[in-house]
Formats: C-alpha cells, sequence, structure tokens
C-alpha cells in the first residue's frame, strides 16, 4: 500500500466508480464546438498533466505534444484534413499528436540514452542493460527494427494511450474533446514541416485532439454490450 491506494481505500470506491463511468459516457466525439467558450489555463494545463504522465513502453515517451492555438496554423491543417475541419474552425484548443521517427527509438539513438542518462538517471550498468534489452525488444521481440512502418506505427500506439488519458481528464472536468484521424497523413506532415510546426527529422503525426465545449446537443452512443467485448475462459 503507498499513499494514493490508501486515500482510495479511505474515500468511497463507489464515488471514485461514479465520477469515471459518468465521465466516460459524457465523451462524445465533438464535431462542433462552441467558438466562444475556451477553457482556463489551469484546466488545460492539467488535461496536458495527464498525457505527459501517461506510460509507455521501457518509459521512453515517443511524443510530443504541439498545441496549436493560432488560427492561420490551424488554416494550414485544415485542407489536409476533411474529417477535422469542424473541430480545427471551433475547438478551443487543438493537439497534434506526434511520435518519434524509427531513427529516435533506435536502441542506439541520442534520444534513447538521453532517455535512460538524463529523465531516468540510471546508473550507467543499469542504463547499458536496459538498452540492450530494449535492443532485443526491438529486434526480435516484436520484430520492429527492419520495418520502418511497424516501427513508427508502434511509437504512435502509445500515444493513444496519451491520448485517451486526455480525453478522460477532460472528461472528469465536463471539458468536451474529439480525437481526430481524418487527414492524408503524408499531405498534413509536409504541410507542418512547411509551416515549422513539425520536426520531419524526429517526428511524424500520429493524430491530433480537439478540446473545447460542445455547440448543441452530445450524439447518441452506441455500444456492443459486455458479454459481446469480454471472453472469460
Ligand atoms: C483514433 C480515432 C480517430 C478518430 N478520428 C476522427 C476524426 O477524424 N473526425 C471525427 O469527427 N471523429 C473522429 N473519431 C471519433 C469517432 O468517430 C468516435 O469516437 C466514434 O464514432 C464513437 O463515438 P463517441 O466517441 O462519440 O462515443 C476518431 C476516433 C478515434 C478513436
Amino acid at each position: 500500500m503507498n499513499d494514493y491506494s490508501d486515500a482510495a481505500s479511505a474515500r468511497s470506491r463507489e464515488e471514485a466508480k461514479r465520477l469515471l463511468l459518468d465521465a466516460y459516457r459524457f465523451r462524445h466525439a465533438v464535431k462542433d464546438f462552441d467558438a466562444e467558450r475556451k477553457l482556463a489555463a489551469e484546466d488545460f494545463e492539467f488535461i496536458l498533466e495527464a498525457g505527459r504522465l501517461s506510460p509507455s513502453s521501457y518509459g521512453f515517451e515517443p511524443w510530443k505534444f504541439v498545441v496549436v492555438q493560432n488560427p492561420e496554423l490551424r488554416d494550414v491543417i485544415a485542407p489536409h484534413a476533411g474529417g477535422a475541419r469542424r473541430q480545427l474552425a471551433s475547438a478551443s484548443h487543438v493537439i497534434l499528436v506526434l511520435a518519434r521517427l524509427p531513427r529516435e527509438m533506435v536502441a542506439d539513438s541520442d534520444y534513447i540514452s538521453y532517455m535512460l542518462h538524463d529523465v531516468q538517471r540510471l546508473p550507467s550498468d543499469i542504463a547499458d542493460m536496459k538498452r540492450r534489452t530494449y535492443d532485443t525488444f526491438l529486434r526480435t521481440g516484436f520484430a520492429l527494427q527492419n520495418n520502418e512502418r511497424a516501427m513508427f506505427e508502434w511509437a504512435c500506439r502509445q500515444t493513444y494511450l496519451a491520448l485517451g488519458n486526455m480525453m478522460t481528464a477532460a472528461a472528469m472536468l465536463g471539458i468536451d474533446s474529439c480525437p481526430m484521424e481524418g487527414f492524408v497523413k503524408h499531405e498534413l506532415e509536409r504541410a507542418l514541416t512547411e509551416a515549422g510546426l513539425m520536426d520531419a527529422e524526429r517526428f511524424g503525426l500520429a493524430c491530433m485532439a480537439a478540446f473545447g465545449y460542445r455547440a448543441g446537443e452530445a450524439s447518441v452512443k452506441t455500444r456492443r454490450a459486455i458479454d459481446e467485448v469480454v471472453e472469460w475462459r
């Protein structure tokens, strides 16, 4: 037990479940936000913190979040993002969720050295061991190393954990969101690079997320039944 789990036991578990399920039911993919309603700065910081604290494979955080508030820069994105156009025009805050390219994520990259030594602060013998284990994972465990796209998608998969946590954090505050993949990847990446929004030597675009307050009613939420989704053996 630690301080957090002690506190969780002490407070009402039913209350915690209710709050979280209410947030999941409240969250829906908003197309049109109320353009007049902006998020409070501290609320958006909380959302970003939920992203920053998200888990990642080996703790290597293969993401970067670029917040695009300048309307002119959103206009750079819109022509290449048909599925996100309405959100780009109306959301209070928009995040580009970038994923690190394979050259950044291979075991002998400067970025992995930085993570092992400067962020995780591992003693050098432990860092070396972790780097070797990670290298084996990339080469044989997940067999990613020789497949650029597979390795990039693996980094993207991890960014979606941060995406989910940010949307849940927002929903807990009654803030709406929309995850967005409705773009032409190679076109938008080129436009982002030309506009100075993405360093194409190090990153690719995984997805985008919009935050704000909904304009109008939520769409009806449909989900398969739990016994269709879950199998017990
Ligand atoms: C990875 C991902 C990408 C999505 N891309 C878009 C998008 O580009 N534009 C959009 O309007 N909705 C997008 N959605 C929202 C989904 O359509 C929506 O989550 C789904 O229909 C379920 O509805 P709900 O989120 O309102 O419960 C995306 C959702 C996910 C998870």
